[in-house]
């Protein structure tokens, strides 16, 4: 299995923060965003991972992680011209993934789990896609998965009525399929190829599997999650101190 971490996109929910800075470089508690991602990819035992880069000061990810050596992984990067959405960041991964099977992590989600069970059972099994829900108090942030009998039936992004409180997390398992898929999807309202839309066509198919996150799992793309983040990393991974 081969990993995609996304760390293109525009951070606007971060402004001024984000300006000059690409999101996925802010400090969240005693490390940059992006370390938590690789550091997830590492702890699943994936070794090479694309890094999608776009933005604000791209440059500086290589200045930061080298070729991955220091995480005992190696990494690729490829820029995202423009901003246009998770499923069109995702498909510049199609040749790097070279018909493998790839796990995609949103470079902006901080989480303890260990992803490394789901990962081996998601590679023995016939699904073409794998998701982590998480329950959340927020719903109308996120994708949020609407389930009949435990079974992920459909998934609206941001929705205004949520049907559950269960987010669909910006960590996601695919077959090469994927890039089939994407081919096939519109850009939503707002301008953008969603990775919601990807998923449900896998939905409808019958051939995605939900997997459940335990542990804190945080969206740090906006004021307050990112604060929370660099807080529950501090009290959780034991990294609190004198000042
Ligand atoms: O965090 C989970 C949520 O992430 C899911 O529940 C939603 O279904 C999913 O759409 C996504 O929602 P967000 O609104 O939080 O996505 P955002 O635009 O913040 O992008 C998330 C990450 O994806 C970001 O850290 C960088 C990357 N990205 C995003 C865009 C729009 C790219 O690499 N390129 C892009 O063009």
């Amino acid at each position: 299995m081969k990993g995609i971490i996304l760390a293109g996109g525009t951070g606007s929910r971060l402004y001024p923060l984000t300006k000059a800075v690409n999101k996925h470089l802010l400090p969240v508690y005693h490390k940059p965003m992006i370390f938590y991602a690789i550091e997830a990819m590492a702890q699943a035992g994936i070794e090479d991972i694309l890094v999608i880069l776009g933005g604000e000061s791209t440059g500086e990810f290589i200045t930061l992680l080298g070729s991955g050596k220091s995480f005992g992984v190696n990494l690729t990067y490829r820029f995202q011209d423009e901003a246009g959405g998770i499923a069109h960041a995702l498909d510049l991964a199609e040749n790097f993934a070279n018909n493998d099977k790839i796990l995609v992590i949103l470079g902006d989600n901080i989480f303890e789990y260990n992803l490394k069970n789901d990962v081996e059972v998601f590679c023995r099994s016939d699904a073409k896609a794998g998701i982590f829900l998480k329950k959340v108090v927020d719903p109308e942030r996120y994708g949020i998965a609407e389930i009949k009998d435990d079974k992920v039936i459909n998934i609206v992004e941001k929705p205004e009525n949520p049907e559950s409180n269960w987010a669909v997390t910006g960590i996601y398992m695919y077959t090469p399929q994927v890039f089939e898929v994407i081919k096939t999807i519109i850009p939503s309202d707002r301008g953008e190829l969603e990775i919601t839309d990807v998923n449900n066509v896998f939905v409808k198919d019958n051939s995605l599997l939900a997997f459940y996150l335990e542990g804190y799992w945080i969206d740090a793309g906006k004021f307050e999650s990112l604060y929370l983040a660099s807080s529950y990393v501090r009290q959780f991974q034991n990294k609190g101190g004198g000042v």
